[in-house]
């Protein structure tokens, strides 16, 4: 079974145009490279148009999130057509932040990700449990629940990231063992070729130990994204060929 490994850039609300040529220097360092899998930067909004002819190869463009409409009254949104049309191939959905930020149900993530298929979109769906539910070792029931009620139902082109949520933005990315029993537990769930991509304070000096975790096929990568410069070693670390796997 071949799982095509991600390596995602999640740029948040961040980002101008004088942060394109992060861009330009992501794609010259990506060109002609011996790497296995895909790399995706998912700038804001307001970069997609140009940062479309940025890509090429294997560096593809991602959107944060789009509406489960493909039109219609929704006054600041945008949909996956939308984002089709401008030459976008993945989107983010469910992510912890707008789960918070926004009250996006499972159900709600779940119509995202379907009418990001419909468009010809890969949604990449978050999960990730909160740390009360980690402290109570609940970790991995919340987690497979959301992942049941998230998940498309129309086909199995998509793929999952696992953020725990106590580890985005903080610093401290959760403990390979604990990432190996999640990857796992996702993986006996899902049972096809899904990449499960681990989220969660991923930086340069910890990327080679997670990449190297079974079942984990890549990342999406918040705050170490920003920078080509802090971005392309932890791209190296998971789609280099010679990446190990291991059990921890
Ligand atoms: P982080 O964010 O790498 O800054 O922790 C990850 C994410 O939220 O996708």
């Amino acid at each position: 079974m071949g799982v095509t490994r991600l390596v995602v850039a999640n740029w948040k609300m961040n980002g101008g145009t004088e942060d394109l040529d992060q861009i330009d220097a992501m794609a010259a360092r990506l060109f002609g490279r011996d790497l296995t899998g895909t790399v995706a930067v998912a700038p804001p909004f307001t970069l997609l148009g140009a940062a479309r002819p940025r890509k090429g190869g294997r560096l593809k463009l991602a959107a944060q999130d789009c509406h489960q409409e493909a039109d219609g009254a929704h006054t600041g949104d945008i949909s996956a057509p939308m984002l089709a049309a401008l030459g976008v191939d993945y989107v983010i959905v469910g992510h912890s932040e707008r789960r918070a930020g926004h009250r996006e149900t499972d159900a709600a993530v779940r119509a995202k990700a379907e009418a990001a298929l419909a468009a010809g979109l890969t949604p990449i769906v978050c999960i990730g449990e909160p740390e009360v539910a980690r402290d109570a070792s609940e970790a991995e029931a919340f987690v497979l629940d959301q992942l049941d009620a998230s998940r498309p139902r129309t086909s199995d082109d998509f793929a999952i990231a696992y953020e725990p949520i106590w580890a985005i933005g903080t610093g401290r990315a959760a403990m390979p063992s604990d990432i190996r029993a999640m990857h796992r537990a996702i993986r006996g769930v899902l049972g096809g070729p899904q990449p499960i991509l681990y989220g969660g304070s991923v930086k340069p000096d910890n990327a080679a130990e997670i990449a190297q975790v079974k079942d984990v096929d890549g990342a999406l990568v918040g705050g170490a994204s920003l920078r080509a410069a802090d971005f392309l070693p932890i791209v190296e670390a998971f789609l280099a060929p010679q990446a190990a796997v291991t059990e921890v």
